[in-house]
């Protein structure tokens, strides 16, 4: 009897508008002719091995009941425990949490960290909140989530508008549970609850290594190169802060308030010290202030998007001017852009590695508090400089073999790395 061996697409998704899921499968149709024998198991990488929705009630301040929707999705953990942040964001949907917990899966085996990928969110705007009513949230949000969260099972992390507190949390809410205290249950804690130096600036100094060995590879001197940042937060700002302290000139900076400008290269390091996130680039006095327009056309030899999603798309695409995009934020490229950047010429050193480098100290993290012995600060940035070169160069090999851009190279090597695990273990039963 003949068998169908693909599956229609899982009923809790809407065909019409599959949102970033619908950008991840494509990325994975584009993996697929390379990934040679272990292409049988391919429709694994499709679906994620579990998700759970949950409901949020809490107390607000002023005596009434709020109800908020919550995801923790594990989308593939043949390879280790699910790894993954939490977003509290109004716009949050099923969807994007299920592609960013599949770009975890991607991202971890693609730097070879031995995790699989998971994701968590709440639809909820946090500004509108105080302090005690997000404790309630999020206390309630991983007693309900706490059936699959554990140090050897899933473990959260921060995402956008998550942060040390919130962990701090997390962590006290799962020993409440449990009875017992596991500071490996999350990562990104305050130093003072089990966190790693590091961790903070970890993602900005993984992106700043990848943009020196890709300079190096195109022969480009960073000495007076001229580098544009998307975002300057956690990620951005210290992106921005490593390239400026290496001769680079960081002529154009954007955040949600403006875009600023200076030919001779913004004063990085004062520009930061000085930002109140909640007035912004638009109060700092800093350089001339241009339109977005003007910033995607600046002419550069490095471009940096580091804040949210969906940013070079195939309305923008066209008109960058710049030698190397390096991917901070999560899918901020879209396929069809990934397509005309590669036309035009334009290394785009993709998220799954250029943003790696936070997974990699969650890593150290994790492995830290299994053994409750800490790792000094410098021996943690050369663990992870090693392992972000690693990576690049892994992944600039593949693509020189395969004749692909570096995105299609991440993604070869991360799923052919989760295949065969997953064909070595087998199916259970
Ligand atoms: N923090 C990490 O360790 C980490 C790790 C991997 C990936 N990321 C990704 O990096 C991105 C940024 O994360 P972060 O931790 O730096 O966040 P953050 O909140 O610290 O900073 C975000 C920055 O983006 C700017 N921004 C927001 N909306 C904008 C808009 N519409 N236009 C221009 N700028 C805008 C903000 O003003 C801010 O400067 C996200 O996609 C996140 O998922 C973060």
């Amino acid at each position: 009897m003949n068998q169908p061996t693909q599956h229609d697409l899982p009923t809790y998704l809407n065909p019409d508008d599959l949102g970033p899921w619908g950008i991840y499968l494509e990325q994975v149709e584009r993996v697929t002719p390379y990934l040679g024998k272990l292409g049988k198991w391919v429709e694994t990488l499709k679906r994620p091995k579990r998700i759970l929705t949950v409901d949020v009630p809490v107390e607000l301040d002023n005596g009434t009941i709020a109800h908020f929707e919550g995801y923790r999705v594990q989308h593939n953990m043949a390879r280790g425990p699910g790894k993954g942040g939490v977003r509290y964001h109004q716009d949050v949907t099923l969807s994007e949490v299920m592609a960013l917990s599949a770009w975890m899966s991607v991202k971890c085996a693609a730097v070879n960290v031995p995790f699989g990928g998971a994701k968590g969110g709440i639809r909820i705007n946090p500004r509108n909140y105080s302090q005690k009513e997000l404790e309630r949230v999020t206390r309630r949000y991983i007693s309900e989530i706490s059936l699959i969260i554990g140090p050897d099972q899933d473990i959260p992390a921060p995402d956008v508008n998550t942060n040390g507190q919130t962990m701090a949390w997390m962590m006290d809410t799962y020993a409440m549970k449990t009875g017992h205290l596991a500071t490996g249950v999350v990562t990104g804690k305050p130093i003072s609850l089990g966190g790693s130096l590091g961790r903070v600036e970890a993602t900005g100094r993984g992106v700043f290594t990848v943009g020196v060995e890709a300079a190096r590879e195109l022969g480009l001197d960073l000495t007076g190169a001229r580098v544009v940042v998307q975002g300057c937060g956690n990620v951005g700002g210290i992106a921005a802060l490593l390239f400026h302290e290496a001769g680079a000139k960081v002529i154009a900076l954007q955040d949600h308030t403006a875009s600023i400008y200076a030919e001779n290269g913004l004063d990085v390091p004062t520009i930061l010290a000085s930002n109140n996130p909640k007035v912004g680039l638009v109060g700092s006095n800093a350089g001339e202030i241009i339109s977005a327009d003007e910033f995607w056309e600046l002419e550069s030899d490095i471009l940096i998007p580091a804040a949210l999603e969906n940013q070079i798309t195939a309305n923008n695409a066209d008109r960058l001017r710049t030698k190397i995009v390096i991917e901070g934020a999560n899918g901020p490229t879209t396929p069809e852009a990934d397509d005309i950047l590669a036309s035009k010429g334009i290394l785009v050193i993709p998220d799954v590695i250029a943003n790696a480098g936070g997974v990699t100290v969650s890593y150290f993290e994790w492995a830290q508090n299994f053994s409750s012995y800490f790792w000094e600060e410098d021996v943690i940035n050369e663990r992870l400089g090693k392992m972000m070169r690693e990576a690049y160069q892994a992944t600039a090999a593949v693509a020189k073999q395969h004749n692909v851009t570096l995105r299609t190279a991440a993604f070869i090597s991360a799923c052919s790395r989760i295949l065969e695990a997953r064909e070595l273990r087998g199916l259970y039963p």
